[in-house]
């Protein structure tokens, strides 16, 4: 972990653009940032797709297509607290589905408070948590050959690029059968005044949510950057639908990091490029499935069109 984070690091300061992977945002604090902004008056993605999950729950029912008598396993990447999935997971247990679910994340803490959480809500419910890398895990998976229901919420797919998230959609039903399904929740392109504020909040949380990753290689790689330098700035196009966010160097400066053994420079202005947040619609849904095993069922959408869960089905 610290020679690849020092080594992309380094990687991505010496470029030009500069850039850094947003992955490395999700440290202890970071994970208490982003909490935080799932709770943003501004960032509406959150509350979007509980806003399906709550409302539409029959219709999520229906789309995935399962049978109240025939036993699935309904697999989570990235389950986190559950919270949308808990409105899901009530509704099949009251209508006495036969599943089981799979919660996989690759905190084990939140594995685990998760597993606690659901042991007294859903106390009927067999669940069986997956701790680490989504790709291993959905490997052991397949050996069960029984039916499955993937659930890839928040949008998550949209902090890859396109061409890595076809990659990733490849790779998911590599590790599936036919029949086998995926509810993936992605945010919409829309007008620039709803989605930019979502990741420009008035409180400045995103921004603590950004420079963090300053802060964190301080801490790390012993860098020492100056965090009152550097400033957090959003940009959204909405005829190309993507949220990016950078971190720009407010003066001309020079930055040591120990752990990479060299300094970089920045001019006045300059920015490090540090996450994009993909918006979608259907085009951009196929073109992501286009090469793999997949086929497009439907979509559910919020009550206000912001965000949207579509059900992929392998051939
Ligand atoms: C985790 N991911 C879907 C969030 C997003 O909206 O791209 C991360 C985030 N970055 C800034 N605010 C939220």
């Amino acid at each position: 972990m610290y020679n690849t984070f020092k080594n992309e690091v380094h990687e991505g300061l010496s470029s030009n653009p500069k850039s850094l992977p947003s992955k490395y945002f999700y440290d202890k604090k970071g994970d208490a940032l982003f909490v935080e902004i799932m709770n943003l008056p501004e960032y509406y993605l959150t509350r979007s797709e509980l806003n399906i999950f709550q409302h539409k729950t029959q219709e999520l029912i229906d789309a995935i297509e399962v049978e109240p008598d025939s036993y699935f396993e309904l697999i989570e990447l990235g389950a986190g607290d559950g919270t949308k999935t808990k409105e899901l997971l009530h509704e099949l247990d009251e209508q006495n589905y036969n599943f089981d679910y799979f919660p996989i994340d690759i905190s084990s803490n939140a594995l685990e408070l998760l597993k606690q959480d659901l042991s007294t809500e859903i106390p009927n419910l067999n669940v069986q948590t997956q701790q680490g890398d989504y790709f291993e895990v959905l490997a052991s998976l397949k050996n069960s050959k029984k039916p499955k229901v993937v659930l890839f919420l928040g949008s998550n797919i949209g902090n890859m690029n396109d061409e890595r998230a076809a990659k990733f959609i490849y790779n998911l039903g590599a590790n599936l059968q036919p029949g086998d399904k995926v509810l993936l929740g992605v945010d919409l392109i829309k007008a620039r005044d709803i989605v930019l504020p979502a990741y420009n909040d008035k409180q400045g949380i995103t921004a603590k949510f950004n420079l963090n990753l300053l802060d964190r290689m301080n801490k790390e790689l012993g860098a020492d950057f100056n965090l009152n330098q550097f400033e957090h700035q959003p940009e959204y196009d909405e005829s190309e639908g993507i949220a990016k966010s950078f971190i720009v160097s407010t003066v001309n400066q020079t930055v040591e990091i120990e752990a990479t053994n060299n300094s970089y420079s920045f001019t006045k202005g300059e920015k490090i490029h540090t996450e994009i947040s993909r918006k979608y619609n259907d085009q951009l849904i196929k073109k992501i499935i286009a090469n793999t095993d997949f086929s497009l069922q439907t979509k559910i959408l919020d009550s206000k069109a912001y965000f949207a869960d579509y059900i992929l089905k392998i051939n």
